[in-house]
């Protein structure tokens, strides 16, 4: 399990790395055309997320090709602070802000965390499970995953130092907030996470550098870098990585 496994895409700007992950779902989406239905993904929070759900919003808006229909994705939250829908704070409500709206995507294949109801962890768990066919660990799994990563290196709602990270076969938890990281949450476990097809990393910023780089050498414990749970060997990993975020990687080949 080394960083040689999962794959580092580097840009030199969000805009960049905008146009690649949005070249590779097209990729994916021409891929599943002959599948029947939606390809179900997972949908996460954060100001690099929303600068690429913009973008995103872009494919189907310009429609630079056919793959690019309303009806081509269905849509998850693999964390979502419990708020009000239409909370500031709120996961989905940043998503149908700059991606959902403008893209027009039908209610039906949108399906976001039930904040308001008891239990929405819970609740949560069985919508997925009713409706994201098991893989071959015969848990769901997402076709796409994407996530963020904060500086502390967490990923989804899972924190440092916290007992969420128990590699228990739960597949959502409730997760406390921090005082950096207001609102207790509903987050995905490392087994949901690691059940998916693939995981996309999204991560831009400066004070990203450090943790990309601790992901880089995988030397670190999850316990100290979240991010870490996601496991090269149970899932295939994408890292897209822009700007100065991978100021501490190794020399590679020029980023575009
Ligand atoms: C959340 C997010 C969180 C986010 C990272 C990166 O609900 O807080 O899902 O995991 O993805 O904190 O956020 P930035 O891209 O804004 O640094």
């Amino acid at each position: 399990m080394t960083a040689s496994s999962a794959e580092w895409v580097i840009r030199n700007s969000v805009d960049a790395a905008v146009e690649e992950f949005c070249a590779r779902l097209e990729q994916r989406l021409t891929q599943a055309r002959a599948a029947a239905g939606p390809l179900a993904v997972a949908l996460t929070g954060g100001s690099t997320a929303r600068a690429f759900y913009s973008g995103w919003a872009a494919c189907y808006r310009d429609r630079r090709s056919a793959v690019w229909q309303p009806q081509a994705l269905e849509f998850y939250w693999s964390d979502e602070r419990i708020v009000p829908a239409d909370d500031p704070d709120s996961n989905y409500r940043l998503a149908r802000e700059t991606l959902l709206e403008p893209a027009a995507i039908p209610a039906a294949l949108i399906h976001r965390v039930p904040t308001e109801q008891p239990e929405p962890a819970a609740r949560y768990a069985d919508l997925i499970r009713e409706r994201v066919p098991a893989g071959a660990v015969g848990r769901p799994q997402f076709p796409i995953l994407i996530l963020g990563m904060g500086a502390d290196g967490h990923t989804a709602s899972l924190f440092p130092h916290t007992d969420i990270l128990l590699q228990d076969q739960a597949l959502v938890r409730r997760a406390a907030g921090t005082p950096d990281h207001p609102h207790d949450r509903v987050t995905f476990t490392p087994a949901l996470l690691n059940a998916a097809r693939e995981v996309w990393f999204l991560i831009s910023g400066a004070t990203k550098a450090d943790a990309v780089l601790a992901v880089y050498q995988r030397q670190a414990s999850a316990r100290q870098i979240p991010a870490l749970v996601v496991d090269p060997s149970q899932t295939a990993v994408t890292y897209f990585v822009a700007g100065d975020a991978a100021a501490r990687l190794p020399p590679r080949p020029s980023p575009r």
